[in-house]
């Protein structure tokens, strides 16, 4: 099988974790590095995250860290979704791999130079180093072979009544993004909100018992913590269909919309407004999903975790 060679880029943050997890115990994929982004908490700890979660997953690719902050706005960290380490709930090993001295635009660049095919980029963090890197190498848009994100959503927000959290953060870089030509999927919302686990299936991870699972079933029962709050059946694990986009597309439907962000506005910065009827007459920039089969995604998510136990992952 042909793998997709990939470059994460997240601010873990649960969901992120969880979709690294999907991502690396998926045969289809070749990680080539991770870059760490400021969103659910300051970059010290998405970073110290990082290499804790690539320490449990034994995934040994390099890791760098992001920009401080987004490429205008202040941060927004998000200790009531995600706690205060950014990723709490779950007893995690230390790092025992190191962070890359180069920062992340700089091993972006330099992994999208020296490989020899494009590479699929998958943020699910705001968008700050994929801007940063397209604004400091445009050259390199050729060797982006697409970017499968998590962010935003076409009918409505979830940080304010229009916004989604990561385009939120930083609307300036993702209309960069969504700007720059280079082919984007994007997981908003629409199907994201859709991609459930419920309790029962998080008791069904658990019992799987190798470390990776009991991980994974303690990031769940955490995060769905903040949305049991809210109503929610289950926990929402957006980051982790941008990952499943690239594994098993046939589990989801989507639309081709042009997608623009809004950056100023008092009620609607963050927006990701979907021309659904034409009317600008360009063609579409984003392959934005729309809805997916939830039960065909757990027992996928199920059975990658089920692997790590028998060592083939
Ligand atoms: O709105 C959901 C997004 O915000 C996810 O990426 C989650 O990790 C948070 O960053
Ligand atoms: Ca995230």
């Amino acid at each position: 099988m042909k793998r997709i060679p990939i470059i994460l880029d997240g601010d873990p943050g649960h969901d992120d974790a969880i979709a690294w997890v999907l991502a690396n115990g998926s045969p289809c994929l070749d990680i080539r590095g991770i870059t760490t982004v400021c969103g659910n908490q300051i970059i010290e700890k998405t970073t110290y995250n990082a290499l804790r979660i690539c320490t449990l997953l034994k995934l040994e690719v390099p890791v760098a860290m992001g920009r401080r902050k987004p490429l205008i706005s202040e941060p927004i960290v998000v200790p009531n979704v995600h706690g205060e380490s950014g990723l709490d709930g779950a007893h995690l090993p230390e790092p025992q791999i190191r962070l890359e001295s180069e920062d992340a635009v700089t091993l972006l660049a330099r992994l999208l130079t020296e490989s020899e095919e494009p590479v699929t980029l998958v943020p699910t963090g705001p968008l700050t180093n994929i801007a940063a890197l397209f604004l400091a190498h445009p050259e390199l848009k050729p060797k982006v072979a697409r970017i499968s994100l998590m962010g935003g959503g076409v009918h409505h927000g979830n940080w304010t009544q229009a916004a989604e959290f990561n385009i939120l953060v930083d609307p300036e870089a993702a209309d960069v993004v969504f700007s720059a030509g280079v082919p984007i999927i994007m997981a908003g919302l629409d199907v994201t909100e859709k991609a459930m686990i419920f309790p029962e299936e998080m008791e069904q991870i658990r019992a799987l018992g190798n470390p990776v699972a009991l991980a994974v079933a303690q990031w769940l029962e955490f995060f769905y913590q903040f949305h049991k709050q809210l109503g929610y059946p289950g926990a929402p694990i957006h980051d982790a269909v941008a990952v499943a986009a690239l594994i098993c597309p046939e589990i989801m439907e989507s639309s081709a919309f042009y997608v623009q962000v809004e950056t100023t506005g008092d009620f609607c910065r963050g927006m990701t407004v979907a021309d659904f009827r034409g009317k600008l007459g360009k063609k579409p920039n984003a392959t934005v999903l729309m809805d997916i089969d939830r039960q065909a995604f757990v027992e996928w998510l199920i059975k990658t975790i089920a692997a790590y136990g028998e060592g083939k992952a």
